[in-house]
């Protein structure tokens, strides 16, 4: 049977949805940099169209909109209805980006209509990840570009990794999702990310990792810093899931750690924790590179 990201779709219409947008304006400070050297790489320019897959609340998108300017267009697409209403808040009237609710993998898409492909953490959640971007390279013009932002391995990431540590001994350890799973990490193996590219028909995959530092928290003080380090790992992190069902006490004990180990991070009213990504570029063959020379 063929699966249809039925999961993610309540997931970000629902709790993650709600908790994305409460917390939009810190994540979006914090996930800049890294759309910043994803735009970068699939270099957008003037009056070209631009297609941004899991845009969410529209801040990578209104990147684009800027490098292709009045002459160009943008597309942003998700299946979050609550993102999506604070994405077209956000942008205005003579602003070249529009939003559509739709499931990325299967949305109505013009055919051969954009120049390229972009996402800034918004590709990691498809149940059939070949299918999905099989269908979205048919939104591209032949020889058009992929470029794509997505989280390396846990280890390798410091917001991810430091929290875990923190807790371990007081919150219960989960079986980790099923390789491959879709969820934040499932594009963390090169190896596998190329293997999905290649069979959706995409040529020249690259790989580039970019490492940044996020500030989890950031504020007048040291210790409100703290404070708000802890509520957005009990709210947004990998712990934050697992956290929900445990009760008051040991949330109270897990919370304790973690204010722990913050504090022994340096940074004066901040907390800043390494995020470690990969920048993933690929291209649409041409049309002499598909089907030969007639
Ligand atoms: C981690 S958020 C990133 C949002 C945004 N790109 C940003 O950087 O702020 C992942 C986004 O992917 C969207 N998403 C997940 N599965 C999707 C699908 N099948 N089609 C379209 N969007 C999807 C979610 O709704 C969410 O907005």
């Amino acid at each position: 049977m063929r699966e249809d990201n039925a999961q993610q779709m309540a997931d970000w219409n629902g709790p993650t949805g709600e908790r994305w947008l409460a917390n939009q304006v810190r994540l979006d400070h914090m996930l800049e940099a890294f759309g910043n050297a994803a735009v970068e790489a699939v270099k957008p320019a003037e009056a070209e169209h631009g297609l941004d897959v899991g845009c969410g609340a529209g801040a990578s998108s209104l990147a684009i909109a800027r490098r292709v300017g009045e002459h160009g267009r943008v597309l942003g697409v998700d299946i979050s209805a609550p993102l999506l209403d604070r994405a077209r808040a956000s942008v205005s009237v003579d602003t070249p980006v529009t939003f559509l609710q739709a499931d990325a993998s299967k949305a109505i898409l013009p055919e051969c209509e954009f120049d390229f492909l972009f996402s800034r953490f918004g590709v990691m959640f498809f149940d059939d990840p070949v299918a999905a971007f099989a269908h979205l390279r048919g939104a591209l013009k032949p020889g058009g570009r992929l470029g794509f932002i997505c989280w390396r391995a846990a280890d390798e990431n410091e917001w991810i990794r430091l929290p875990l540590e923190a807790v371990d001994g007081i919150v219960p350890r989960t079986a980790p999702p099923a390789p491959g799973a879709p969820g934040p990490l499932s594009f963390s193996d090169r190896e596998r990310v190329s293997r999905i590219l290649t069979s959706a028909g995409f040529h020249d995959i690259a790989f580039k990792a970019f490492d940044h530092d996020m500030s989890f928290g950031e504020a007048g003080t040291r210790k409100e810093a703290i404070d708000l380090a802890v509520a957005m790992v009990l709210e947004i992190g990998v712990l934050a899931r697992t956290l929900d069902q445990q009760s008051e006490d040991l949330r109270m004990r897990a919370s304790a750690a973690l204010r722990d180990a913050f504090a022994h991070r340096s940074g004066e009213r901040s907390v800043r924790l390494g995020g470690a990504a990969w920048i993933v570029t690929a291209r649409n063959p041409t049309g002499r590179e598909q089907y030969g020379a007639r």
